[in-house]
């Protein structure tokens, strides 16, 4: 699969950078308009976790997409899904400093050693945080071999993540099971891919 290049580049991509912005303008939007019931505030950090999430989870799915639809261009979205996961993750802590601890650091630092959901989603911020430091051009150039050694840290930030998700829930754990499920296939794809080459690698080398 290949699209035009100038579809690719003036269409599909716009459209997709609308599209990954949506949410946070939906929030906006809703919270101005008094949209988002009892809680607003709640709602906004919730909303820009599970957005947080979701865009994480799609910027894992970019390079499977890119095998089974044999379709190279796609490796092209990545570094915008993956800054807008960051972004998203971002505005969630935010929301969380401001709206529900008011800034107040003792009580912060404290909620991070004590909550073992917030202090798991504070270890997947700090490891996502240089994979957006080091997104640039220049920063891939710079880098080098150890730019894809460092973009592992997505696999545990990813895992963690979904953790929060899961540490955070205390009843209906149906939600965080789905993300878990898609999660668990798309390392488990890579995890198959991995053990599958390194054999074919001993083999060769045996022979
Ligand atoms: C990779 C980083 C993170 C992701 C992907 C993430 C995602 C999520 C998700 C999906 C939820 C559940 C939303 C729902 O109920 O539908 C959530 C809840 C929450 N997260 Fe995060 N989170 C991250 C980091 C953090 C950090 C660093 C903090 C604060 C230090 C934090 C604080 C919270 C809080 C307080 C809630 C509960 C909100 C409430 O009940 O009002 N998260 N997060």
């Amino acid at each position: 699969m290949q699209l035009p290049e100038p579809y690719f580049t003036r269409v599909f991509k716009p459209v997709l950078f609308i599209l990954l912005l949506s949410p946070a303008l939906y929030y906006g939007v809703a919270f101005w308009q008094d949209q988002l019931g009892a809680n607003p505030l709640e709602a906004i950090i919730r909303g820009l976790g599970d957005w947080g999430l979701r865009i994480l989870l799609i910027t894992l799915l970019v390079s499977p997409l890119r095998r089974v639809l044999n379709w190279p261009q796609v490796l092209r979205t990545r570094r915008m899904l993956g800054l807008f996961a960051y972004f998203y993750v971002v505005l969630h802590l935010l929301g969380y400093l401001w709206f529900d601890q008011f800034f107040d650091w003792e009580e912060i630092w404290f909620d991070i050693l004590e909550r073992p959901f917030i202090t798991v989603g504070m270890i997947a911020f700090v490891l996502l945080t240089p994979l957006a430091i080091t997104s640039t051009k220049g920063m891939i150039r710079r880098l080098g071999k150890k730019w894809k050694h460092l973009h592992t840290l997505i696999y545990p930030a990813s895992i963690l993540a979904v953790l929060h998700f899961w540490w955070m829930v205390k009843l209906d754990k149906r939600e965080p099971l789905i993300y878990a499920f898609i999660l668990a296939i798309l390392l488990g794809e890579r995890l198959f891919r991995k053990v599958r080459s390194t054999k074919r690698y001993t083999s060769l080398r045996r022979h």
